[in-house]
């Protein structure tokens, strides 16, 4: 058996970064470039990817944005066609645009819980879809899905993301399987509270949520992105070949330290 290649040396491929402007998805755009490939990052507001580029190409990288709002079926596939067609292929895409604010289940709206689907669900099926009908075809891809562990094990205020990205788990392990005799991988990253405006914003907005957050991180701080995107890398590369249809958790043990079976005894 021949060994793939064990570095993550990503030189003459090419990744989309969906949500490619700002925090996890911006961290493994760079981190992608970093290690020789070309970047596409995709998202809403020019602003944000312009500077994702920006960083990017002051490094030596290869990146380029592109606006497309994923819950834009039309759009994406425009976008990645074009991805495909202007470097004549696609390796990686990672799925990493997200949507989400607390609120009780009872007072969330139809169209609030639709929002978030689309953006989570929808559109991560979306970019799947036509990021691996060029893998397909070649025989060769790597997906990656970023995704919450909460996915599994619910959280109070987040049914849509939690009930969104479950789907993606289920998304993932479905064309593991369709696709891995045709050699396209698909993945899930579960960071756990990371450093970026769009969670912060969203899910721990004031001082105290923020303190409560990290407090029930067992690792007791924050994740930088770029240690999520470390991770990533691992996964969008061929040191990973055989891993498909797996969720890799990387949070300080975060939701494995939500075990409520200790007392006095148990250290802390
Ligand atoms: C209740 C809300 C709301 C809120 C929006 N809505 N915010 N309802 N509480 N805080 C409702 C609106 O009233 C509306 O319903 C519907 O949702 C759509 O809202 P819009 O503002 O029109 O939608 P849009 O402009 O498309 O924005 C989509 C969004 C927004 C999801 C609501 O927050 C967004 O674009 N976010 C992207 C960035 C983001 O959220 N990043 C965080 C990801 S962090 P009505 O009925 O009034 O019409 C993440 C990590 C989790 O996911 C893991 C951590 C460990």
């Amino acid at each position: 058996m021949k060994l793939p290649d064990l570095s993550d040396d990503f030189t003459d491929r090419v990744a989309v970064v969906t949500g490619g402007g700002s925090g996890i998805g911006r961290a493994i755009a760079r981190r992608y470039a970093a290690a020789g490939g070309t970047v596409y990052v995709l998202g809403r507001r020019e602003e944000p990817l312009t500077e994702t580029v920006r960083l990017i190409t002051a490094a030596g990288g290869r990146a380029t944005h592109l606006t497309c709002d994923i819950r834009d079926a039309g759009r994406v596939t425009e976008v990645i066609d074009g991805v495909a067609e202007a470097e004549g292929r696609v390796d990686a895409l990672v799925n990493n645009a997200a949507g989400n604010f607390v609120v009780p289940g009872e007072e969330l709206s139809p169209n609030g819980w639709k929002a978030v689907i689309d953006i989570v669900l929808n559109g991560t099926f979306y970019a799947t879809r036509t990021a691996a009908q060029h893998m397909l075809a070649v025989g060769r891809g790597s997906i990656l899905n970023v995704i919450a562990t909460y996915a599994w094990h619910g959280h109070p205020g987040t049914v849509h993301s939690a009930a969104a990205k479950g789907g993606v788990v289920a998304m993932t392990r479905t064309l593991a399987v369709e696709w891995a005799a045709r050699g396209v991988r698909l993945n899930c990253i579960a960071p756990g509270p990371t450093e970026t405006e769009g969670a912060g914003q969203a899910l721990w907005g004031s001082d105290a949520a923020r303190s409560r957050v990290q407090g029930s991180v067992p690792a007791g701080r924050f994740a930088d992105p770029a240690e999520i995107a470390e991770s990533a890398a691992f996964l969008l590369s061929d040191r990973a070949d055989y891993v498909t249809g797996e969720v890799l958790v990387v949070d300080g043990a975060q939701w494995l330290g939500k075990s409520v079976y200790t007392d006095d005894r148990a250290p802390s």
